[in-house]
């Protein structure tokens, strides 16, 4: 048998390094996020998602004419075929949009299956593809749940003026637009979270950049990653009033229960993106109203700093992200679709990345089985102690 003195189980893989890369880092002492050495907070104020996503794709800032042909392509590139729509139309109203959107990336790779993954021609158009049509997808099923026929993208909008006409079918404020595309400039990237280490895993084995995207999308979905996002808007709906706060959480306490949107694995001080992501909702508030639930989330920080600052829990960039979009008008279950819009930034980035100096992902285990057991027959078997459940 291997010596299993050798290999170290860390549950979670925690602080095991499973990559070098040089697209972002963070600093989880100090609160500090870099997309290739640029801090968040310059980016946020300086640039946009598209000439982020650029930045983190290509590794350094676009010229003007690159930036201008990179936008050209991504409007170019926007619609998706009418067979992936009618696909699209085919899946139940009730399912998750995470559900569908994992289904209409991996469909991409139908239609644009070869793999050349040496030829930076393939390279671009994948990047391309799916930068331009991962937001169409996500607007085409919001629309077709509802009973509609998907609206066209426009080539006179940008990238977050656009998806939000898509999604609303109808043009969207300027302010609303811009911080929206701040928002997608966040949630871009964030080192080796699940699902880009999902898109490395995938990428290793030289499989089509769509199915990275799938695995990495079907990754995001959980609550305790991107899902999480929504299920903040759910609690503080449960929680309801400002009063409500401290008991609410003294019992998820006492239960053990996970707060949504706080905690983070590298993070042990507030998350800077949800510093920022609390200004761009304040702004909002104060054009559009107010919303009770910032004051609910208020005192939720403030109860939560109490209770679990000293264990370094404080709120990650999902707790006030939920409560932009729902200024937006964006509904709840599409909160996570948007945080991966934005995130096939990253996953492109590692993609690139993983390709340009790969080693197929293939860790050990700590086997804490049994050896030379032997094959039982039927008649000696038993039921007994088996909560034998059956679903019908
Ligand atoms: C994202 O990795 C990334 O970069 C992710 C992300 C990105 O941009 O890609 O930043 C996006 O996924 C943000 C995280 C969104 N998830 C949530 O908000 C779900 C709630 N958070 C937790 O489930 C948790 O904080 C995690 C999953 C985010 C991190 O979990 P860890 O690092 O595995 O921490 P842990 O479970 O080992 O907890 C350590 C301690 C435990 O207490 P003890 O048992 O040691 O006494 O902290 C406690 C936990 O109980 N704890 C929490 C808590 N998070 C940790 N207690 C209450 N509520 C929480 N949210």
């Amino acid at each position: 048998m291997a010596n299993m003195s050798v290999c170290e189980f860390r549950p979670g893989l925690e602080g095991i390094a499973a990559a070098q890369s040089s697209i972002s880092c963070v600093d989880g002492q100090k609160g500090i996020l870099e997309y290739r050495g640029i801090r968040i907070e310059e980016l946020a104020e300086k640039s946009n998602f598209l000439e982020t996503a650029y930045l983190l794709i290509w590794g350094e800032l676009p010229t003007k004419e690159e930036l201008e042909a990179f936008e050209h392509e991504i409007r170019y590139h926007r619609r998706i075929k009418y067979r992936i729509q009618d696909m699209m139309k085919c899946f139940p109203e009730s399912g998750h949009p995470m559900d569908a959107l994992q289904a209409s990336a991996a469909a991409l790779g139908l239609f644009y299956a070869r793999r050349d993954l040496d030829n930076p021609v393939y390279i671009r158009a994948a990047v391309v593809r799916l930068l331009a049509k991962i937001p169409t997808m996500v607007a085409a099923f919001q629309l077709m749940r509802k009973g509609n026929e998907p609206v066209r993208p426009r080539d006179d909008l940008s990238y977050a003026a656009n998806f939000l006409y898509m999604l609303n079918e109808q043009e969207t404020d300027p302010l609303a637009a811009h911080i929206f595309d701040i928002c997608l400039l966040l949630h871009a990237e964030h080192t080796m979270n699940a699902s880009t280490f999902s898109a490395r895993v995938t990428a290793s084995t030289l499989t089509d950049p769509y199915a990275v995207v799938a695995s990495a999308v079907g990754t995001l979905g959980g609550p305790l990653h991107g899902g999480a996002n929504e299920e903040v808007i759910g609690m503080l709906e449960e929680i309801g009033s400002v009063e409500n706060v401290r008991p609410y959480l003294e019992d998820c306490l006492e239960r053990k229960a996970r707060i949504m949107g706080f905690g983070h694995r590298v993070y042990k001080v507030k998350d800077p993106r949800a510093t920022i992501l609390q200004s761009l909702a304040e702004k909002l508030f104060e054009k559009f109203g107010h919303d009770k639930y910032y004051d609910i989330a208020l005192e939720m920080e403030h109860v939560i700093e109490e209770r679990l600052g000293q264990k370094g829990i404080y709120p990650n960039v999902d707790f006030y992200s939920g409560l932009v979009y729902r200024k937006l008008g964006i509904p709840t279950d599409l909160f996570t679709p948007v945080f991966a819009i934005a995130r096939v930034a990253g996953w492109l980035a590692h993609w690139k990345e993983q390709l340009a100096e790969n080693r197929i992902f293939r860790p050990t285990q700590v086997y804490n089985g049994l050896h030379n057991s032997h094959y039982i027959p039927m008649e000696k078997r038993s039921l007994l102690g088996k909560d034998h459940q059956t679903i019908y």
